[in-house]
C-alpha cells in the first residue's frame, strides 16, 4: 500500500470506530511511526510502504480505535507551542488550558512575578510559564506524585529544572509564601457526570478528572485557601467547568475577592475566573 492509501484506509476505520478528527489522527500516526514530519507525508503519497514499516501502525491504529488517547499513543503533545511527554501518569493537556496559559501571559505585568501552579499535572502551566517568563519565580503543586514525576521529566527536557519547583501538596499545604498569581486547573467533573465523559477522559487519571459530586468542591476550596497566599492586589486565576461560573462568582464575593471576571473558551464556555485579593 502507498503513503495515500494507507491514510485512506486508517481514516475510513477511524470514522467507524467514532473517533473524532480521523484524518487528522491517520497522519499524525503514521508521520509518528515513519519518524516524519506530518507535513511530510504529502510529499510521499506515492510512496508504497514496507511490511517493516506498517507492522507498528497496525498496533497502534487498533488502540486508536479503542479510544487509547492520540496523544497517548505517541508519547508527546503540542502545548503553547512547546512539545511535552504525556501519559498516563497524568492529564492530557487541553486545548482551553492553554488559552488559560494566553490570558495569563497577558495579565502578567510583573516580569519577577512569583507564581504558583495548583495541581499541575504534566506541568504544563508551570512550565510554559517559565519559558515566557525568565526571570519569574515558579512553584508548582500536585497532590499526585505520578503527576509530578511527568512533570519532572518535562523540566528536565524543557531545560527548565532550576526554574520551576515541584512539590507534593494537597492544595496550598506545603506550598509556603505568598505569591502575585496563583493559577489552578483543578478537578472540576463531578463523579455523577462520569457515564457522560468520552472514552478518551476515561484514560486520564480519575484523581485529575473529578472532584465530588458537584465538581466544584476542589476549586472552592482553593478560593477558600488562597487569600493567606496572595500578596495585597494578586491574583488568583481559575479554570473551571461547564455551569460552576455563577456560583463560583458568588464564592469568590463572599470570601472578599475583587475585580472579578470570567472569560469563555473557544466554544463559548464560561470558563476561566479572575479574581484579585488585598
Ligand atoms: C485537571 S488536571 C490538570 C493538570 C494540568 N494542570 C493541566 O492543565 O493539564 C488536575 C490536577 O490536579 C491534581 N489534583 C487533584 N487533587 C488535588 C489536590 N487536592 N491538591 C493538589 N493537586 C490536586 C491532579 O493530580 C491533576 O494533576
Amino acid at each position: 500500500m502507498t503513503v495515500l492509501q494507507v491514510l485512506q484506509a486508517t481514516t475510513a476505520y477511524f470514522k467507524k470506530h467514532s473517533v473524532e478528527s480521523p484524518r487528522l489522527n491517520a497522519e499524525h500516526l503514521l508521520a509518528h511511526v515513519l519518524g516524519r514530519k506530518r507535513i511530510d507525508l504529502y510529499l510521499e503519497f506515492e510512496r508504497v510502504l514496507t511490511d517493516s514499516e506498517l507492522a507498528p501502525l497496525r498496533a497502534l491504529v487498533k488502540r486508536r480505535g479503542e479510544g487509547e488517547p492520540l496523544q497517548h499513543l505517541l508519547g508527546t503533545v503540542e502545548f503553547c507551542g512547546h512539545v511535552f511527554l504525556c501519559d498516563k501518569r497524568a492529564m492530557v493537556p487541553r486545548p482551553e488550558t492553554e488559552q488559560l496559559v494566553e490570558f495569563l501571559k497577558s495579565e502578567i505585568q510583573n516580569p519577577k512575578s512569583k507564581i504558583l501552579d495548583v495541581g499541575t499535572g504534566s506541568g504544563v502551566i508551570a512550565l510554559s510559564l517559565a519559558i515566557e517568563f525568565p526571570e519569574a519565580e515558579i512553584v508548582a503543586v500536585d497532590i499526585s506524585e505520578d503527576a509530578l514525576a511527568l512533570a519532572n521529566e518535562n523540566a528536565t527536557r524543557l531545560n527548565l529544572t532550576h526554574r520551576v519547583r515541584f512539590l507534593k501538596s494537597n492544595l496550598l499545604e506545603h506550598a509556603e509564601g505568598t505569591f502575585d498569581l496563583i493559577a489552578a486547573n483543578l478537578p472540576y467533573v463531578s463523579i455523577e457526570n462520569r457515564e457522560m465523559l468520552s472514552r478518551e477522559v476515561l484514560h486520564d487519571p480519575e484523581i485529575a478528572v473529578f472532584a465530588d459530586t458537584q465538581g466544584d468542591e476542589l476549586v472552592r476550596e482553593l478560593i477558600a485557601q488562597a487569600p493567606s497566599q496572595l500578596r495585597p492586589g494578586g491574583m488568583l486565576a481559575l479554570e473551571i467547568g461547564i455551569g460552576q461560573s455563577e456560583a463560583l462568582l458568588s464564592a469568590l464575593a463572599e470570601k472578599n475577592y475583587r475585580d472579578i471576571s470570567f472569560k469563555n473558551d473557544y466554544s463559548g464556555v464560561k470558563r476561566f475566573l479572575f479574581a484579585r485579593y488585598g
